[in-house]
């Protein structure tokens, strides 16, 4: 046995007594009504404490988490006296803000659109490609097979989303996703296949169908790999280490453009555009609730709070996504992805008794609330059949051996290869041992408020990828954001380019940003934070007391 401590093993033993009845059983699904019970008596988004309604802005009133609300509740980053806004450093037809999955497919299809290479600029925040979209690990969804169809995978997400999605942008996702496969294909992505050529696919949780498409469990990777190349022979220029901290706005409040900063040197540079695409990814470094995060550095709301100022409408910020696979042994891995892939070749679920409490493949909310349950302590109405590591961490078992067992030896390293190194490097091996997971804070359901062509409804302004809202609900499925930044990114992209070609963007200025401040004065708002953060805060105690806090 590995490096687990002697109270953990014990457990282990417990794990592998069961395992011979488990592997001969099929494990129940939970009804509707159980589901929801879960959801409202574990899952953290039901917590009124933590968040609060917004008191400023086009979504005043709509509750989001505090750590958002302190951003878009916060003064400009930007002192707008320190800029010449209307004497722009650069001229493009479209701005780019983001050079992750989603800003990387929009400028691709912008091109693809008619749109020339030097009159395109993607600007980014760290290097080209440093994302969430690059992290990603399970894979891709689209129902590309004959016993699949896009109607059915439509059933799935809305089911999935509570049925609060909106249909156009669900009915885009699926309808495009066999596309997006193809191109990807053409482009020269390597997905797992049969020894017959066809796409290997699986389940995710919430997915009638086996209709996951990856590539190992780097599939983010091998996806973006292709893109950023083909961006790269494009010729699309690339700004690194230039976040956005302000958008442009003319006299007709058309977005025209956005202010950046370069981290390396501390200067603005003022982008004039015709069409401007906000890819900036997520909330998941904001550590929402105090939980450990999956999620890259640069992944801190930036998006939502320049779009936010500029007058777009948000929603399903209320919904947080917890992936119930985090890491929580040993402490260097706490809250790093366990892909629900592992789940998906039939790793189970076990507390420390060695039982099976819940379906290994519920929809994520429901499954991470099973998790809470099964750790919270009896005084606070969980089961308290947690384990307990020698820091305090609690977790649940991952049967990971279980994956060998059915899928033949050899399985887990060939499919699942990250992850077998990301534990071997700890003396645990998955093949052998279980691991210890608990919820770590993961994506973004809701955002910025588009239609099916990623328009945000303020002329000149698109949206792509997560910083969007309305194709998940309040709740994602797995494999639905990789495909949602392609879809809505390519979408964005040709829309962006149409508008560009007829555009004709009057002087930038900042006024936008001064109503905003207007606005928080009089909310009585003091002026105390500035946003957007562009990186995260370590500095504190909290790090590793994190989950234990919440049971
Ligand atoms: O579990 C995972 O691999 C995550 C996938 C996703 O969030 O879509």
């Amino acid at each position: 046995m590995g490096t687990y401590p002697k109270e953990m093993q014990e457990s282990i033993e417990r794990v592998e007594a069961t395992r011979p009845a488990r592997l001969a059983a099929q494990p129940a699904r939970l009804t509707l009504p159980e589901q929801e019970a879960l959801l409202q008596g574990f899952h953290p988004d039901h917590r009124a404490e933590g968040k609060r309604k917004l008191r400023v802005g086009p979504s005043w009133g709509d509750p989001v988490p505090h750590e958002l609300a302190d951003l878009l509740e916060a003064y400009p980053l930007l002192d707008p006296g320190a800029v010449d806004v209307t004497k722009p450093d650069c001229d493009v037809d479209v701005l780019v803000v983001g050079g992750g999955g989603a800003g990387t497919v929009a400028a691709l299809w912008a091109h693809r659109s008619g749109i020339p290479a030097e009159r395109i600029l993607i600007a980014t925040k760290l290097r080209h490609g440093d994302s969430n979209s690059i992290m990603a690990q399970g894979g891709i969804q689209a129902a590309d097979k004959p016993h699949d169809s896009p109607a059915i995978h439509y059933l799935d997400v809305l089911g999935g989303g509570h049925f609060t999605n909106d249909p156009r942008l669900v009915r885009a996702l699926v309808e495009d996703a066999p596309e997006i496969i193809r191109w990807h294909e053409d482009l020269g992505v390597m997905y797992d296949k049969a020894p017959d050529g066809t796409m290997s696919t699986i389940h995710g949780g919430g997915t009638s169908r086996k209709r996951m498409h990856s590539a190992k469990d780097y599939t983010g990777l091998e996806i973006l790999r292709v893109l950023r190349d083909e961006a790269r022979s494009r010729g699309i220029p690339v700004l690194e280490f230039s976040p956005a901290v302000e958008l442009l706005t003319d006299a007709h409040n058309q977005v025209v453009g956005a202010v950046l900063w370069n981290l390396e040197t501390s200067e603005y540079t003022v982008v004039k555009a015709k069409a401007t695409v906000l890819a900036t990814g997520g909330w998941g470094r904001l550590h929402i609730q105090g939980f450990p995060t999956t999620n890259h550095y640069g992944a801190t709301a930036d998006g939502l709070v320049l779009a936010y100022r500029a007058g777009a409408k948000l929603r399903d910020l209320d919904a947080v996504q917890y992936h119930p696979t985090g890491a929580a042994y040993p402490d260097q891995l706490v809250g790093l992805l366990i892909t629900e892939k592992v789940r998906g070749l039939d790793a189970q679920p076990l507390n420390r008794l060695g039982e099976l409490f819940v379906h290994p493949l519920e929809p994520r909310d429901v499954e991470s609330a099973a998790f809470i349950r099964e750790c919270a302590p009896p005084e606070k109405g969980g089961r308290g059949l947690g384990v307990t590591t020698p820091t305090g961490m609690i977790g649940v078992w991952l049967d990971t051996p279980m994956v060998d067992m059915i899928h033949g030896k050899g399985t887990f390293q060939r499919a699942l290869s990250s992850i077998y190194r990301m534990y071997v490097r700890f003396d645990i091996d998955p093949t052998k041992e279980p691991i210890l997971v608990y919820p770590t804070l993961h994506y973004q359901n809701g955002g910025v408020v588009i239609d099916e062509h990623g328009w945000t409804g303020i002329a000149g302004l698109y949206a792509a990828g997560e910083v969007e809202g309305g194709v998940h609900g309040k709740n994602r499925l797995m494999g639905n954001s990789l495909l949602d930044y392609n879809v809505f990114g390519r979408r964005a992209g040709i829309a962006a380019a149409g508008w560009a070609k007829k555009a004709a963007p009057a002087s930038p200025t900042l006024a936008h940003v001064e109503r905003y401040v207007g606005e928080l004065k009089a909310a009585g708002v003091p002026p105390t934070r500035r946003a957007p953060l562009l990186l995260p805060e370590y500095r504190g105690e909290r790090a590793l007391a994190r989950m234990v806090d919440l049971l």
